[in-house]
């Protein structure tokens, strides 16, 4: 049985067949509007969510399939003490596969180890997100045609941004890939990261502060939020938290062919002045993000 817990678990042979199933639902969505009939999707989220969630949910009723489950701790048994392990394997025997989000690191491992069914992490705390990975991953590849040799500026909050760690790891992966890292020096990215991903696989990257000294040399800006629930005091996020923000006079200093993604939730990170900017692509991102999870449900329960 597979899961998806951290990008890596696909290899990237796997990964382009994925993306090129993406690309064939993208095409011919009716193809497939039947492939998941009498399956069913649990959502367990323990923490607010709504992109990830209702994604995860379109792309099952996309298929043909039926979806159950939660969408915050209170309102399931994890308000009674119940464990993660426990809740899995309840689960298992309701539905076919599961997507879970969850506030602490590690839990939608912990839950794949006890679980029936194919598990996705849907987030897990400020480690990984995967699917939105996936979602980046075709988004670039659909719109750059590759991702050998680009240069990526992740901008924002780097070390609680767990769709930045996520990415990273799925990307260094590909021939040629450089990364600006732009943040205040209280959010870089954690050190495993500079450790383990980039120093030991000889990645070139730049750590800066401003975005106006990295912005021109960029094919892709990652712009990210504050993530002011995983910070401990709220004058720290209050500090920090318009560190960023992309406007139109920054975007002059772009390249013509740059785009922009973010995982949304957008806060103030990007004026409201550069979404009609065709670069600005992080809406657009949002739909690439139901095709990819189509067809990762698909993969995952062997129908693909
Ligand atoms: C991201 C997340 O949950 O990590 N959002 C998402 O999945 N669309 C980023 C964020 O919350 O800022």
């Amino acid at each position: 049985m597979r899961h998806l817990i951290e990008p890596s678990d696909f290899s990237v042979e796997e990964l382009k067949s994925l993306l090129e199933l993406a690309g064939d639902i993208e095409k011919n969505p009716e193809k497939y509007a039947h492939k998941c009939e009498g399956k069913k999707l649990a959502v367990c989220f323990y923490e607010p969510s709504t992109r990830t969630r209702l994604s995860f949910e379109a792309a099952m009723l996309n298929l043909g399939g039926r979806v159950l489950g939660f969408a915050s701790a209170d309102s399931s048994s994890a308000a009674k003490g119940e464990s993660v392990s426990d809740t899995i394997r309840v689960i298992s025997c309701y539905a076919d596969i599961c997507a879970i989000r969850h506030p602490k690191e590690g839990a939608a491992l912990v839950a794949s180890l006890k679980s029936g069914i194919p598990v996705i992490n849907a987030g897990d705390g400020g480690h990984s997100h995967p699917t939105q990975t996936l979602t980046d991953l075709m988004t670039i590849w659909s719109l750059k045609g590759r991702f050998e040799g680009l240069r990526i500026g992740f901008c924002g909050d780097l070390k609680f941004g767990r769709t930045v760690h996520s990415l990273i790891e799925a990307l260094i992966r590909y021939g040629g890939v450089s990364f600006s890292l732009i943040s205040p020096p209280e959010l870089k990215v954690p050190s495993y990261i500079r450790d383990e991903l980039l120093e030991k696989n000889n990645i070139p990257y730049t750590e800066v502060v401003k975005l106006e000294d990295a912005i021109g040399d960029l094919d892709i800006l990652y712009m990210t939020r504050v993530q002011r629930e995983r910070f401990f005091n709220e004058e720290d996020y209050v500090r920090m938290k318009d560190f960023y923000i992309l406007d139109r006079a920054k975007m002059a200093l772009a390249r013509e062919d740059m785009l922009v993604l973010h995982p949304l939730p957008r806060v103030n990170e990007i004026s409201t002045e550069v979404d009609d900017d065709p670069r600005a692509v992080y809406f657009k991102q949002v739909q690439y993000g139901v095709y990819v999870r189509m067809a990762l449900i698909l993969t995952l329960l062997g129908l693909a």
